[in-house]
């Protein structure tokens, strides 16, 4: 085994770079995905990535729900190098009623790129993801996409991205005119221009560099009016928002706005290339015993993300491991924190492009795919012998609610070996009722309920059936204390709506909004928690 070079070690930390891209649907999200891929040199042509999205209308067409799951796989994590920088884009599903793979995979993120339409501005799918980076301080660029249409104008909508997101930005990048009018972008960060041709669809992007704003060769590029408008933009632009200050946007207090066209390739070099300068590497993760460096020469990692192999015949799934600090070594016994089992992998995989391969060593901030035949939920953590859990992957509070029922009493165990899987790979979750033992399964969106109701049938040919529940709301109860009489008398009264979810711990199951307040008004001493993790 080679020995250990810790120069090298660093040098690989320092060049990663592990980020998500978030958007409502359709604001560019894949395009501008493909757009960094190309730029990488990872991929030759536009349309090599699949869009993961699903269609609209899926809700019953099972086999687009099987073939985006396909998808997904392959494109979960796009590694490619830029400027020798490797970069690791983490995909994240912009379907609502997937938000929680979302949230989890954000666990694992050092930064995002948020993507928005300049037509429809902040769209709401935006606003809650937004939310959960900004309360993790997690570092935020801003691409303002579609500039080549018509679109809100460009100060209107850094006021609604500051207002609506709670966001503090300072454009890198400002758009010469939009839609038909668009001639170009002004890069603030590198002081030049980029001029649009609009014949640039399929290729990387030619651009005309001037380096001057007051120079006359701007008049004659883009016309004496454009030109002072520019002028005059920029300096309204110098004069009301804060310098770039590379500190703050780390911290998660300044974010940095991009304008371009990720159809057409415009202004998406200048992303990346400001991207790779001022993203962080890999970054430092608190466990619920203390924070972990990734330049600690200890290997701990932990599962965000798990997928079942589409081939029914092999049941092994992929688990999803965040390298958080050291190396992580093919062949090597690792520690399974929460089963307290050391584990071996023969075979992880590291991902590129769009295909994996089998790797022997991999750094802080990449991601290894791990063959599973079921030890893994998500949230778990791997180490080298130290006892810590990494926090952060919390179970979200679901909305929707059905009692599953057993429909083919001859297949109760593939029932319930589908349900314990399905829910250890975090589709959905499980409570039973503390009354009469009743399964009810809660979920963030609707959709999930046909995607258990399918696996469950095609993966453990298990059949099952819903019956509706009248629950609005789940939260998670603290503290479990028999000598508060508070909690006694709560428990006693409210008996019919208390469950346990799948870790043992007491959910109360409230039946519209207007009850979960009353019966916190009531009981003051008891906490109600919206996520699992409240530790
Ligand atoms: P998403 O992953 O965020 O959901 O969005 P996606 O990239 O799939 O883009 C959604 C639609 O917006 C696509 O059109 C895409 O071509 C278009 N689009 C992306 N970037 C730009 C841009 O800079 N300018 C313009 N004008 N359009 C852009 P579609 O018709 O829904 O799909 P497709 O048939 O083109 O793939």
């Amino acid at each position: 085994m080679p020995k250990f070079n810790f120069m090298s070690f660093i040098e690989e930390i320092e060049r990663r770079r592990t980020f998500g891209i978030i958007s409502h649907p359709d604001a560019g999200k894949t395009t501008l995905t493909e757009k960094l891929l190309l730029f990488g040199g990872a991929i030759q042509e536009a349309g090599a990535v699949k869009s993961n999205k699903i269609k609209k209308g899926a809700t019953s067409d099972f086999m687009e729900i099987e073939r985006q799951r396909g998808i997904s796989v392959a494109t979960s994590v796009l590694a490619f190098e830029y400027n020798d920088i490797k970069i690791n884009i983490l995909d994240t599903p912009g379907h609502k009623d997937f938000a929680e793979d979302t949230f989890r995979t954000l666990t694992a993120v050092d930064s995002v790129i948020v993507v928005i339409d300049v037509a429809k501005g902040v769209e709401e799918q935006t606003e809650k993801l937004v939310e959960v980076c900004r309360m993790r301080n997690i570092p935020m660029i801003v691409f303002i996409n579609k500039l080549d249409r018509e679109g809100k104008d460009a100060f209107d909508l850094l006021d609604e991205v500051e207002q609506k997101l709670g966001l503090r930005v300072t454009p890198l990048s400002f758009p010469i005119g939009m839609g038909y009018e668009f001639k170009g972008i002004y890069n603030i960060w590198e002081k030049n221009i980029n001029l649009f041709s609009g014949d640039s669809r399929k290729d990387i992007e030619e651009t005309i560099e001037v380096s001057d704003l007051a120079s006359s060769e701007l008049d004659v590029l883009i016309g004496e009016d454009a030109a002072n408008t520019l002028r005059e933009e920029i300096e309204l632009v110098e004069g009301i928002y804060p310098e770039f200050d590379k500190e703050a946007y780390k911290n998660g207090e300044l974010q940095p706005v991009f304008f371009g066209s990720a159809l057409n390739n415009f202004g998406v070099r200048e992303l990346l290339d400001c991207f790779v300068e001022i993203a962080p590497k890999p970054r430092p993760k608190q466990s619920d015993t203390r924070l972990v460096d990734p330049e600690e020469s200890k290997f701990t990692g932990f599962v965000f993300k798990i997928h079942a192999n589409m081939d029914p015949n092999h049941r092994n799934r992929l688990a999803f491991v965040k390298i958080v600090s050291g190396e992580f070594k093919r062949n090597t016994p690792y520690l399974h924190v929460r089963n307290n089992k050391k584990l071996k992998f023969s075979s992880p995989n590291a991902f590129f492009a769009e295909k994996k391969e089998i790797v022997d060593i991999s750094y802080p901030g990449d991601i290894v795919g791990l063959q599973d035949t079921g030890s893994f939920k998500i949230g778990d953590t791997l180490t080298e012998g130290e006892i810590l859990n990494y926090k952060g992957v919390p179970s979200f509070s679901p909305e929707h609610f059905r009692y599953i029922n057993n429909a083919d009493p001859l297949k109760s165990k593939q029932l319930a070996k589908g349900i314990d899987q399905l829910m250890d790979e975090g589709v959905a979750q499980l409570f039973t009722l503390e009354l009469n033992g009743r399964k009810v399964i809660g979920t963030v969106g609707a959709l999930q309920y046909e995607v258990i109701q399918y696996r469950l049938e095609h993966e453990y040919g298990a059949k099952c059936i819903y019956e509706n529940l009248n629950v609005a709301k789940a939260c998670w109860i603290e503290p479990e204390d028999e000598k508060n009489d508070e909690f006694k008398e709560f428990k006693q009264v409210k008996q019919r709506f208390l469950a346990k979810d799948k870790q043992d711990q007491l959910v109360f199951l409230a039946d519209s909004m207007f009850s979960l307040q009353m019966t916190q008004q009531k009981y003051p001493s008891i906490k109600f928690h919206f996520t699992s993790e409240y530790h």
